[in-house]
């Protein structure tokens, strides 16, 4: 294995192992789900042998998550908020029916994807990690419309670049009010395949043009939700605010850098964000797992012929330092207090 970490993207480099557990149940009298997921296996095999009839391909019954392991500045190797993403599968198993993957089974699975891994974990100061995608599908061959009772769960590692292989820097986004990603009772706050093929229409015209797409609520259109595939936060003074919305995936990095700000002595707040706000913002970003912080230098609104723009186009510092407070947690630089990482 010869990896040029450096040169790696944010796109899928096979290890040699997957890890894998199945679930296969059934329904009683009472509509309640029945079954148990068998022990997590390493596989050297990437295919599932699924039936075309699959509730997945059939009704879009699937789920995932997105996580990372840091080789820290000790060598260890950090696993980042596993339980969070753990739970939140399971709050999206509930969303679209599924049989929800234990806490336990699931962390199992990551730390035998990590050791089973463990030559694809980048080294420290590569600025490249190990990323692990979690996926949940139904497999229960169906045609008729409903839910499965079968389930495949697989944890699909790979090694990816840093997010920033030159320095940190800002990027434009431009407003579409004309496509929804997700209804505000829907499923957007689940992490679920649906939601992502839904927002590709308004992601991939906004790349067309060079900017990434933040979309509105589907309600309105004048409320700041998603941009593109992570979290909004504005900074204001002292002030941290990001969107409470009921069609925004709650982002686990968002939480982090809430709880990091209030301790910092940010005042945080979640409520609604008008579009037009974007006006009173110094420093403007989004966050994910993928990228941390990613500093927005601009926002495009090109149905209000108005351009928003934060800073003089270099990220803030405010948001600046989150990202490095966050950044030395995950790479083991500062004390971990909060106990997010587990070190394997
Ligand atoms: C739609 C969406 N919003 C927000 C996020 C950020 O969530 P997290 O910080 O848990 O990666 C992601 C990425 O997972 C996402 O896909």
């Amino acid at each position: 294995m010869n990896i040029d970490w450096s040169s790696l993207g944010f796109h899928y480099t096979e290890t040699d192992y997957i890890v894998r557990s199945t679930f296969h149940g059934h329904r009683d009298e009472k509509g309640q789900l029945m079954g148990q997921w068998s022990e997590p296996e390493a596989t050297r095999d990437k295919y599932l042998h699924l039936h075309v009839s699959a509730t997945a391909l059939q009704y879009g019954q699937e789920a995932f998550e997105g996580l990372k392991a840091f080789r820290g500045v000790d060598g260890q190797a950090r696993i980042f908020r596993m339980q969070a993403n753990a739970e939140r599968m399971q709050r999206s198993a509930e969303g679209l029916y599924m049989a929800p993957v234990p806490t336990d089974l699931f962390c199992k699975a990551i730390r035998l994807a990590l050791v089973k891994n463990i030559d694809y974990l980048p080294p420290y100061e590569t600025g490249a990690t190990l990323y692990f995608r979690p996926l949940l599908i139904g497999s229960t061959p169906r045609l008729g419309v409903g839910p499965g009772v079968d389930f495949e769960f697989v944890v699909i590692p790979s090694p990816i670049g840093p997010y920033y292989p030159g320095k940190f820097h800002c990027t434009t986004f431009i407003i579409n009010n004309h496509i929804d990603r997700a209804a505000p009772l829907g499923t957007g706050q689940f992490k679920v395949g649906g939601n992502y093929a839904a927002s590709f229409r308004a992601t991939e015209a906004a790349h067309l043009q060079g900017y990434d797409c933040m979309f509105t609520d589907a309600k309105t259109h004048s409320f700041i939700d998603e941009c593109s595939a992570s979290n909004f936060i504005g900074i204001r003074g002292n002030q941290y605010i990001t969107p409470r919305s009921s069609s925004i995936l709650p982002s686990i990095t968002n939480d982090s850098l809430m709880t990091i700000a209030r301790e910092m002595g940010y005042e945080v707040i979640r409520r609604e964000i008008p579009v037009s706000e974007l006006s009173e913002f110094e420093e403007a970003g989004c966050c994910g797992t993928a990228c941390v912080i990613s500093p927005i230098g601009k926002v495009i609104d090109p149905d209000n012929d108005t351009v928003y723009t934060f800073g003089n186009g270099e990220p803030g510092p405010k948001l600046t330092e989150l990202y490095q407070a966050l950044q030395d947690i995950q790479y083991g630089r500062a004390r971990d207090h909060h106990g997010w990482c587990e070190i394997v």
